[in-house]
């Protein structure tokens, strides 16, 4: 579960301080999926930082799965969230000199994992499989189109099966039946695995499927 209670984030330059979230409260219960929405800067990007733990806010609690984030350090945060979170960042960040499946398998690197390496590989090349990239498994970034890019990123994002899936439009650069793929893939896990899903889209048809929409615009 997700609980947000009076969430500012500013930025301080030095000339102002801008003011992007101001004052958000909302809820979505465990298993449950979000769709935000809002106009080009409006605060979404910053908005799913905050609640993947990568960005403080200025004030306000925010608490996920039982953990306040104000109270993490910052090793605290960052083993949350390889153990918790899956993040579909807007710019994929894929690390370019690592092949699709070495990409996909980075977050078993850069955590302490249960499961034997032989078995995150074999997971890997499944979703790599359902995000349709069987055939591009040792390509490198700069070999990949903008879409296949961003299914590899979808597939590192779910690695550590994670409970919540943080994800910046995710089908944003994908043609309508690739994006539809995507969306189901994502659908899917919040309805059969219990994986709350909060997804910033402009994607009109993505919103309606998932259901509870929240507009940053009119929530602040
Ligand atoms: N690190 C930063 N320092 C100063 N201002 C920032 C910083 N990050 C974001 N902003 C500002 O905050 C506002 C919100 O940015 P954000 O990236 O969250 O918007 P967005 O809703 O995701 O937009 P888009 O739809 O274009 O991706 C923008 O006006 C941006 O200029
Ligand atoms: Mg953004």
């Amino acid at each position: 579960m997700i609980q947000v209670k009076d969430l500012v984030v500013q930025f301080e330059n030095a000339h102002e301080t801008i003011t992007v979230l101001n004052g958000l409260n909302f809820e979505v219960p465990e298993g449950q999926a979000l769709a935000v929405v809002g106009p080009s800067g409006s605060g979404k990007t910053t908005f799913l930082n905050v609640l993947g733990a990568l960005l403080p806010a200025t004030s306000g609690t925010v608490i996920l799965g039982g953990s306040d984030l104000a109270s993490m350090s910052e090793k605290q945060a960052a083993h949350f969230r390889n153990q918790e979170i899956g993040f579909i960042f807007q710019q994929h960040h894929l690390l370019p000199q690592l092949t699709v499946l070495e990409n996909v398998l980075v977050p078993r690197l850069a955590g302490q994992w249960q499961e034997s390496e032989e078995q995150t590989r074999l997971r890997a090349t499944q979703l790599l499989e359902r995000v349709r990239l069987s055939h591009r498994l040792n390509h490198r970034p700069g070999e990949l189109s903008g879409g296949e890019k961003q299914r590899t990123a979808v597939a590192r994002a779910l690695i550590n099966q994670p409970r919540v899936i943080l994800a910046d439009e995710p089908t944003g650069a994908l043609d309508g039946e690739t994006g539809a793929k995507v969306a189901d893939l994502l659908l899917e896990l919040q309805k059969e695995q219990g994986v709350t899903l909060v997804v910033v889209t402009h994607d009109l048809n993505l919103a309606e499927r998932i259901g509870h929409v929240f507009d940053l615009n009119e929530s602040q």
